[in-house]
C-alpha cells in the first residue's frame, strides 16, 4: 500500500514535471509566432495622439450627425458595446439597404495591416472618409459633414483646440484624423493567451491548451498570427476548397477589385482571431453563425483537412481566451444642434 502510494506520488510528480516543461515548450512556440497585445497606444504615422483628439474623435465616432438621416453613427455598425460590430450578416446603412459585406470590429483594428476585408484603405484615417460617403453606409458628403459641424460652438471650438496649427481646422480629413485617434484606444489586451504568451502557464486549461497547439500544428497559424491572430496578408477564400456560393458569394471578387490582378479573385485579408467569440456572424459574408462551423469550414476550404469532433471542440475552446478587456467606453454628451445645422433626409 505504501509502495504504490510512493509510486503514484512519484508519477504524479514526474507528470507534473513533465507537464510544466511541456507548458515552457508551448509557450515559446506560441512566442513564435504571436505578439501579445500592447498596452500602450500605438501612434500612427502623421497623426499624433492628444487627449484632446482622442476625446473628440470619440464624440464624431457617435455622433449619428455624420449621417444624412442623423441616426447612424459609426457605433451603429461597431456598437463598442458588442465588441465593436453589429452582429448581422451583413450592414444595415442608409434607408434600411443591406450592404454586401459583414462588418468587422473595430477593436484592434490599428494593428492590421489594412482595413476593410480588401485591405483597399491603407490605414484607419484612410478609411474613416469611406463610411461617411457610402451610400449603403451614412450617405452624407463632405460638404454636409463640415457644415453640420460648424454648426455647432462646441465642436468648433473643439477642432480649434485639437488643430490649432490648422488654417481651417474643420475638414473631413481632421474628422478622420480624430476619429482614427479615437480607434487607436480601441485595443483589448490581457486576453487568457495574451498571459499564455506572458508566460503564465496557469491561464489557458488543459483543452485550451490542446487547441493552441492544433492550431499550430494544422497550419492555422501560417495565416492567422501575429499580434492580431490574423489580420496580416491576404489570401485565397477556398485555397484547396471553395465554400459554398452562400458562404463564398460569386459576385464579391474581393481583393481583385483592389489590384484587378487574376490572382487576386476571392482573395480576402485573414480575418482578426482577436475577439472572435463574441463576433458573430463570421466572413466577409456574414452567413455563419457559429464558431464551430466556422473552424470547420475554415479546416476544408484552407487546409484540406477534415477535423474529429474533439479537434473542432479545442480549437473553439482555444479562440475564447482570445477574448480581451474590452474597451470602457464612457458614452460622450454630444453638442445640441443649433439653427443652422442642416436638418436630417431619411
Ligand atoms: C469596415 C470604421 C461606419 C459598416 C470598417 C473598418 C473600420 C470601420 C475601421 C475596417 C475594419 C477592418 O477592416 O478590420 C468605421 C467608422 C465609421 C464606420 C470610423 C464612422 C465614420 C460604418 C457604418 C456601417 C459600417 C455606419 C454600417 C452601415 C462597415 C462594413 C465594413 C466596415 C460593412 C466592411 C466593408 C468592407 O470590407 O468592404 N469600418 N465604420 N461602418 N464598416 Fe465601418
Ligand atoms: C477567416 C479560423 C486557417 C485564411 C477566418 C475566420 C475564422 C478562421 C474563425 C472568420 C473570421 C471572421 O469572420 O471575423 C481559422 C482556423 C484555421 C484557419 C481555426 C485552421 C483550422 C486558415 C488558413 C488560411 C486562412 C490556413 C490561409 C490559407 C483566412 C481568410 C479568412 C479567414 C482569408 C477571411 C475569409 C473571408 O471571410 O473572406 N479564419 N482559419 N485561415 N481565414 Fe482562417
Amino acid at each position: 500500500m505504501t509502495r504504490l502510494l510512493v509510486s503514484l506520488l512519484l508519477t504524479a510528480g514526474l507528470g507534473t514535471a513533465a507537464y510544466a516543461a511541456d507548458d515552457q515548450k508551448l509557450i515559446e512556440d506560441a512566442n513564435g509566432f504571436f505578439d501579445p497585445i500592447p498596452t500602450m497606444v500605438q501612434a500612427p504615422e502623421n497623426n499624433a495622439i492628444t487627449r484632446e483628439k482622442v476625446e473628440l474623435g470619440k464624440m464624431l465616432y457617435f455622433d449619428p450627425r455624420l449621417s444624412s438621416s442623423h441616426l447612424l453613427s459609426c457605433n451603429t455598425c461597431h456598437n463598442l458595446g458588442l465588441a465593436g460590430t453589429d452582429l448581422q450578416p451583413t450592414s444595415v446603412g442608409h434607408g434600411w439597404q443591406r450592404g454586401p459585406r459583414n462588418a468587422p470590429t473595430v477593436l484592434n483594428s490599428v494593428f492590421n495591416i489594412a482595413q476593410f476585408w480588401d485591405g483597399r484603405a491603407a490605414d484607419l484615417k484612410a478609411q474613416a472618409v469611406g463610411p461617411m460617403q457610402a451610400a449603403v453606409e451614412m450617405n452624407s458628403t463632405p460638404d454636409e459633414v463640415v457644415a453640420v459641424l460648424n454648426s455647432m460652438p462646441e465642436y468648433k471650438e473643439r477642432f480649434d483646440v485639437v488643430f490649432s496649427g490648422d488654417e481651417d481646422p474643420v475638414t473631413l480629413d481632421n474628422v478622420a484624423k480624430a476619429i482614427e485617434a479615437f480607434e487607436v484606444t480601441l485595443v483589448t489586451p490581457a486576453s487568457r493567451f495574451d498571459q499564455f504568451l506572458d508566460g503564465n502557464a496557469n491561464a489557458l486549461n488543459d483543452k485550451e491548451k490542446h487547441g493552441l497547439s492544433l492550431f499550430m500544428e494544422k497550419g492555422c497559424v501560417s495565416c492567422h498570427s501575429g499580434v492580431n491572430v490574423g489580420g496580416q496578408d491576404y489570401f485565397p477564400f477556398g485555397v484547396v476548397e471553395k465554400p459554398g456560393a452562400d458562404i463564398l458569394p460569386p459576385d464579391d471578387k474581393g481583393r481583385f477589385a483592389v489590384t484587378h490582378t487574376a490572382t487576386d479573385e476571392y482573395v480576402f485579408r485573414a480575418g482578426t482571431l482577436r475577439n472572435i467569440a463574441l463576433t458573430a456572424p463570421y466572413f466577409h459574408s456574414g452567413q455563419v453563425w457559429s464558431l464551430r462551423q466556422a473552424v470547420q469550414v475554415m479546416a476544408t476550404a484552407q487546409l484540406g483537412t477534415e477535423l474529429t469532433e474533439d479537434e473542432v471542440d479545442s480549437m473553439v475552446a482555444f479562440l475564447h481566451t482570445l477574448t480581451g478587456e474590452q474597451p470602457q467606453v464612457d458614452y460622450p454628451i454630444l453638442p445640441a444642434s443649433t439653427d443652422e445645422t442642416p436638418r436630417p433626409v431619411l
